[in-house]
């Protein structure tokens, strides 16, 4: 159970941090051009040209063991950027998305916990028979308890969910390892999934073609997905990726010490010899040909945060035959390396830069501001008066962008609160004064500081 709890908070974490940006859909490119708005990015044309070629490189497997960097400074899109990539390789390539500053708070040794992550961010598709429920999704309740440490938050826990093929249906109940799954990945009615239940994983194929036609919508981007056939039950080649980490924990579990089990703890360092153990059954997998590999992706951000150890980590691991990809974000130009009294350009040691691309975001013009705050509010389902849309952009224009956009959640409940449906200026001033930009409360602070001097 404990195991469970730390597991569910750690993609509670995950969750928040994708929030700000579920509006960025991919990096919205027609061949290599950027078009001024498309899948939810706006403007940052170079910027995400010059994304779009690394997302070629990778997908041709020519990019293994090099780098880029994203620099330019805050609310400028560069972890936008990041996230757009990783829509754009797909959910089969492994995405790590890290903040630098984890790296100091993870309970395990640094060299551990950076290992962990490489190995997180190399996939291997694996080939291989299964038993698994396939169909339609045509029932599906998820129900949900509060979060054992945070009662304000809901979480999935059990499901009753029932599939159909052309010539069989079955209802099941599913326990909470899937019920999170079914809300991590938006499972609805109408979507066509596989559940393997050996290896506890639901797979979503996407929209059923039986829906699409019934609906009004005309276009749609969804390709429909035709109805199974055969049973629910059926037994299927099954192609997937795994990441090494997933392998190695799997293969942990297998030896698992007594204490851990007598303590419920969670697994906190793997043996090297169980790493040793996967890497010989990858090879042979591979050898076999019923496996691949697929080098993912480390996205570091706010990677000045990174000290001399952890750069020399990173460099000697981007030598090595099996790499990840890496993605570096910062908004610092010369600073000291972290760790030394050196400075250097972006914080970051020069044979590592060496080894980068680099790619600059800039700040943003009115008109991108604008557009930006529209298409978050769009997909956030929140509605804002011409008059909210322009004060909001000011904001955005005088203090920053990130400033504008973290008040439109804030400004939607006064809103509900008033009973309006859309949020008017006067809502938008109103948590203006309540929650204060980064100017306001260093002035704020400052003359308090005069009063204590004057004592
Ligand atoms: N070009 C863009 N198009 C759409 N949304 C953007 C764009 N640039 C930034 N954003 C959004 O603005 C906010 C701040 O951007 P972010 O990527 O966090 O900046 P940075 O990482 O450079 O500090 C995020 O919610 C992000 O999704
Ligand atoms: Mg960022």
């Amino acid at each position: 159970m404990e195991i469970r709890e730390i597991a569910e908070i750690k993609e509670l974490r995950e969750f928040e941090r994708i929030a700000a940006h579920s509006h960025i859909k991919g990096l919205g490119l027609k061949g290599l051009k950027a078009e001024f708005i498309a899948d939810g990015f706006v403007g940052q044309e170079e910027a995400r040209e010059a994304a779009g070629i690394i997302v070629k490189l990778i997908k041709e497997g020519k990019f293994a063991g090099k780098g880029i960097l994203i620099a330019g400074p805050p609310g400028s899109g560069k972890t936008a950027l990041a996230i757009g990539i990783a829509k754009e390789l797909g959910k089969d390539v492994p995405f790590v998305h890290l903040a630098a500053s984890e790296i100091y708070s993870a309970e395990v040794k640094k060299t551990e916990f950076l290992t962990q992550t490489l190995r997180k961010a190399i996939g291997v598709r694996i080939r291989e028979v299964r038993k698994v429920y396939e169909g339609e999704v045509t029932e599906l309740d998820i129900k949900h308890k509060p979060h054992p440490y945070n009662p304000y938050y809901q979480i999935p826990y059990s499901a009753t969910i029932k599939l159909e093929t052309s010539e069989d249906s079955k209802k099941l109940s599913v326990d909470q390892t899937f019920a999170i799954q079914l809300v991590q990945q938006g499972v609805e009615i109408g979507d066509i999934i596989a559940i393997d239940v050996d290896g506890g994983r639901i797979v979503k194929y996407g929209k059923s073609e039986r829906v699409i036609k019934k609906s009004e919508e005309e276009l749609t981007a969804e390709k429909p997905i035709p109805l199974p056939k055969g049973k629910v039950l059926k037994e299927k080649e099954f192609v997937y990726v795994v990441t090494l980490h997933q392998l190695d924990l799997a293969r942990a579990k297998s030896s698992i010490d007594i204490a851990s089990i007598f303590f419920g703890a969670e697994r906190k360092e793997i043996d090297s010899e169980i790493r040793k153990e996967v890497d010989e059954i990858v090879k042979e997998l591979i050898k076999e040909g019923k496996a691949e590999l697929v080098p993912g992706v480390v996205f570091i951000d706010e990677c000045s945060l990174l000290d001399i150890e952890t750069f020399a980590f990173l460099n000697r691991a981007m030598e090595q035959e099996l790499s990840p990809i890496f993605i570096f974000a910062t908004n610092r130009g010369i600073a000291p390396i972290r760790g030394t009294d050196y400075k250097s350009p972006h914080a970051m040691p020069i044979d590592l830069l060496d080894r980068l691309l680099i790619i600059n975001t800039r700040p943003y013009t009115e008109r991108e501001i604008r557009e930006i705050i529209k298409i978050k509010a769009k997909n956030d389902k929140i509605e804002l008066s011409d008059e909210a849309l322009e004060y909001l952009t000011q904001l955005g224009v005088k203090n920053s962008l990130r400033y504008a956009m973290q008040l439109l959640h804030p400004a939607d409940i006064v809103a509900k609160e008033e009973n309006s449906k859309i949020i008017e200026k006067k809502h938008v001033e109103r948590v203006e004064k309540l929650f204060v930009d980064t100017k306001k409360s260093v002035e704020y602070v400052k003359q308090f500081e005069k009063q204590f001097l004057e004592y």
